[in-house]
């Protein structure tokens, strides 16, 4: 599965031509490919999608029901507006909302009980890489969403090493086997989708692909441009 996350970015117009673009992407059936726009410009990129096989995803959502929270979208109006997938706990939320995986668990619960898929963010800061406390922190941001109790079947995971995001610096294929390895044994599910996050782009896709660990990618500022979305694409089927 290859997610584009196109985070803050797109003029409602920029967005349609670019989910066009990426719905004229010629895969395989069983490549999965999904667009994650701002949620504002959801419904104009719904209208693009329609029976097409792209999945529509949301960037974040909170955990509450209907009510009194000015400027949340819940999981239902994500699953109303057409979404299957909805990113939570991207370490950018983390960073500057202080999200915690805590936090979050409502969250998780709330799009599984919609039947839509979260794609659940984790990694480690540079600091914690080069102080070998790397798997430590992302088992640590796995860990209360483990101890909630949920069935967390259909769960995706997306290690994304917070030093590698947006700086063109991926992390080395040995790294991502290792941590790839380690959620799934937490996890407990040696089918569980484990993606790769961070930097991913036409020249490093062949190399993160290489690993039979990696499920696939979840792609920012690449996916902004639909040639290097689908060299992305092709380099994942390459492998
Ligand atoms: P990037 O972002 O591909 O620009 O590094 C990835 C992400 O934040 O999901």
């Amino acid at each position: 599965m290859i997610i584009a996350n196109w985070k803050m970015n797109t003029t409602r117009s920029e967005a349609i031509a670019l989910a066009q673009d990426v719905r004229s992407i010629s895969c395989r059936p069983s490549t999965k490919i999904g667009i994650c726009p701002p949620a504002i410009w959801i419904d104009a990129v719904s209208n693009v999608l329609k029976g097409s096989p792209v999945l529509l995803g949301m960037q974040n959502c909170i955990g509450d029901p209907f009510g009194a929270q000015t400027g949340c979208i819940n999981a239902e109006m994500a699953k109303g507006a057409g979404c299957q997938l909805v990113i939570l706990g991207h370490s950018e939320r983390r960073a500057r909302f202080s999200e915690t995986t805590e936090m979050l668990v409502p969250a998780v619960a709330s799009v599984l009980e919609t039947g839509n898929i979260p794609v659940f963010c984790i990694g480690e800061t540079l600091a914690e890489r080069d102080s070998g406390r790397a798997i430590e922190a992302v088992v640590g941001q796995l860990k209360p969403l483990l101890n909630a109790g949920l069935d967390l079947d259909g769960l995706i995971i997306a290690y994304e090493p917070v030093w590698a995001i947006g700086t063109g610096h991926s992390a080395t294929v040995d790294d991502i086997c290792i941590m790839h390895r380690t959620i799934r044994a937490i996890v407990d599910r040696p089918d569980a989708l484990v993606l790769y996050g961070g930097s991913v782009s036409p020249e490093s896709a062949g190399t993160v692909f290489s690993s039979t660990e990696v499920s696939g990618a979840l792609v920012g500022g690449a996916s902004l441009n639909a040639e290097k979305f689908a060299a992305i694409v092709a380099a994942w089927e390459q492998n």
